[in-house]
C-alpha cells in the first residue's frame, strides 16, 4: 500500500518544481460501454500517483504558496441520494481528511474558482491533448484570464506539459511500489500456473482466459492490467490477438500474455506452452531460442547499461539460432544490420512497467539510449512468429508463435526478476503439466 507520506512527498516535489506556477492534473472521465452501461471506472495513473483518490469527476491542483494551501482537490460532494444508489463518496471533508488535501471545493464549481487559482502564475502545467473535453475547460478559464487583462490580472504566459516532472518521478519505483509490483507479479504468476494445469485439446481459448481472471481476483486483484491475450496456434502470431475465441488444438502451441492490476500496478507476462503439454521438435527447437534471447537480454539490465543493451543482445541471439535451424541464410552481423530478422521478430525487447502496463518514462534523453538505474521495472519480452505461409520457409515452423515475458527491476547491483515464479524451461512446463487430470 502506497501511504498518505508517500503521496505528499511526491506532491511537494512537483510544488518545488514548479515555482510560481500551477499545476492542473484531472482525473479520466467515465467511459460509457454502450446504453447506460460505463465501463469499470480506473483513475487517470498521474492523477491517482499525485493523490491517491480513487473516484471519478475530480482534479487535482497545485498552488505553490497559496495562503490557503498549495494543494486543492475537486471532487463530488456528498450526496446521501447518489451515495445509495452508487456508492459511497469521500466528499470534501473526506478529500481533506483522508486524502491529505489542503483545501477541497465541489468540483461542479471548478469554472468559478480555477481561473482566480491561476491568475497572476506565470506558467500553466497541464497536459493537453489527453483527455478533450477538459482541455476545451482549460481555455476557457485562461480565455476568461485573457478577457481580465485590462483589469490589470496577469494571464499565464507559458504552457508546459507536466508530463516530463511526472513521468520522470514515475518512472523510478519507490520501495513501497516495488512491493505492490512483486505481488501483483506473484498473483500473475500462479494465474499462468493455474492456466497450464487446466489446459486441454478441445478447450477453447476463452476458457482459459476465465482461469486467469479468476486466479486474478482470488488473488486481491480487481482487474487485468490489459486484455489477457489467449491466442493457440496462429493466433499465437497476432501480437495483439484479443477475441480469445478459438478451440484449442492438439499439437498447438498456447501463448498467453496476461498480467493483474494491482493497486493501479501492473504485471505482464508472457507464456507460451504446447496445448497437449509436450513441445514438439519445431516447436521446442523455436522455443530453446527465444528462451536463450530472453536469457541474454535479461543478463544486460543493470544499472549504467543503457535501454537498448537487453534489445540488441535479444536480437543477436534470435539471429543466430535462426541462423542455425536454417531459417534464415548469411552472416548474423549483416542479418542484424539489415534487420533480416524482423519477418519473424517485428517487435521490440520490452517497455517501461508501471501503473501504466506501458509506462511512462522516456526510453532516450536528447539522442542517446536512456541508462538503466535502480528502483526502474521493465519487461523483457523477446519471440518469434511464424505466420502459414511465410515465404520460403518450410512448412513445420508455420503457426508457432513464441513470446516469453518476465517484469524485472533493475537493482543496485544488477536485476531481479518479479516474475520468476512461473515455470519457463521446456522440462519445468513439461512437468507442471504433466501433473493435469
Ligand atoms: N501485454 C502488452 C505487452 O506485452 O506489451
Ligand atoms: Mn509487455
Ligand atoms: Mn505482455
Amino acid at each position: 500500500m502506497i501511504q498518505a507520506s508517500e503521496f505528499a512527498r511526491r506532491r511537494r516535489a512537483l510544488l518545488k518544481a514548479i515555482g510560481d506556477g500551477v499545476m492542473i492534473v484531472p482525473t479520466g472521465p467515465v467511459r460509457r460501454r454502450n446504453s447506460d452501461v460505463e465501463y469499470p471506472y480506473r483513475s487517470d495513473s498521474d492523477f491517482y500517483y499525485l493523490s491517491g483518490f480513487p473516484e471519478p469527476e475530480a482534479v487535482l491542483v497545485l498552488c505553490p504558496g497559496r495562503a490557503h494551501g498549495q494543494y486543492i482537490l475537486f471532487c463530488r460532494e456528498r450526496d446521501a441520494e447518489k451515495e445509495a444508489w452508487n456508492g459511497d463518496r469521500a466528499g470534501l471533508e473526506g478529500a481533506v481528511e483522508r486524502y491529505g488535501a489542503d483545501d477541497a471545493f465541489p468540483v461542479t464549481d471548478i469554472d468559478d474558482i480555477m481561473p482566480g487559482l491561476m491568475e497572476n502564475r506565470s506558467k500553466l502545467y497541464y497536459s493537453m491533448g489527453r483527455h478533450s473535453e477538459f482541455d476545451r475547460r482549460v481555455l476557457g478559464w485562461v480565455n476568461q484570464l485573457r478577457g481580465q487583462a485590462r483589469s490589470g490580472v496577469h494571464v499565464p504566459g507559458e504552457f508546459v506539459d507536466p508530463g516530463h516532472l511526472i513521468h520522470d518521478m514515475r518512472l523510478i519505483k519507490s520501495a513501497a511500489e516495488r512491493r505492490i509490483m512483486a505481488a501483483a507479479a506473484r498473483l500473475s504468476c500462479k494465474a499462468h500456473i493455474a492456466a497450464m494445469e487446466i489446459c486441454q485439446p478441445g478447450m477453447w481459448e476463452y476458457q482459459i482466459e476465465a482461469q486467469l481472471l479468476s486466479s486474478f481476483m482470488a488473488g486481491g486483484s480487481r482487474s487485468p492490467a490489459y486484455p489477457s491475450i489467449v491466442g493457440g496456434g496462429q493466433n499465437g502470431c497476432v501480437l495483439h490477438y484479443g477475441s480469445n475465441n478459438a478451440q484449442l488444438q492438439d499439437g498447438d502451441l498456447l501463448l498467453i500474455d496476461a498480467g493483474a492490476e494491482l493497486e493501479n500496478y501492473a504485471a505482464d507476462i508472457t507464456r507460451t506452452f504446447p496445448v497437449n503439454g509436450h513441445y514438439s521438435d519445431p516447436q521446442k527447437a523455436l522455443y530453446e531460442v527465444v528462451l536463450a534471447a530472453q536469457a541474454a537480454a535479461i543478463e544486460q539490465v543493470r544499472p549504467g547499461n543503457h535501454w537498448n543493451n537487453p534489445h540488441e543482445a535479444a536480437v543477436r541471439v534470435l539471429t543466430e539460432g535462426l541462423v542455425d535451424l536454417g531459417l534464415l541464410q548469411g552472416e548474423v552481423s549483416e542479418l542484424i544490420e539489415t534487420e533480416a530478422y524482423r519477418p519473424f521478430y517485428m517487435h521490440r525487447t520490452g517497455h517501461w512497467l508501471g501503473m501504466d502496463v506501458h509506462d511512462v518514462g522516456d526510453y532516450k534523453i536528447d539522442d542517446a539510449w536512456r541508462l538503466l538505474e535502480p528502483g526502474m521495472v521493465l519487461t523483457v519480452e523477446p519471440g518469434l512468429y511464424i505466420r502459414a505461409g511465410t515465404g520460403g520457409v518450410d512448412e513445420r515452423w508455420w503457426n508457432i508463435g513464441i513470446r516469453i515475458e518476465d517484469d524485472v527491476v533493475v537493482t543496485k547491483t544488477g536485476h531481479k526478476v518479479l516474475t520468476d515464479g512461473v515455470p519457463k524451461s521446456v522440462a519445468e512446463i513439461e512437468r507442471v503439466m504433466s501433473g493435469r487430470p
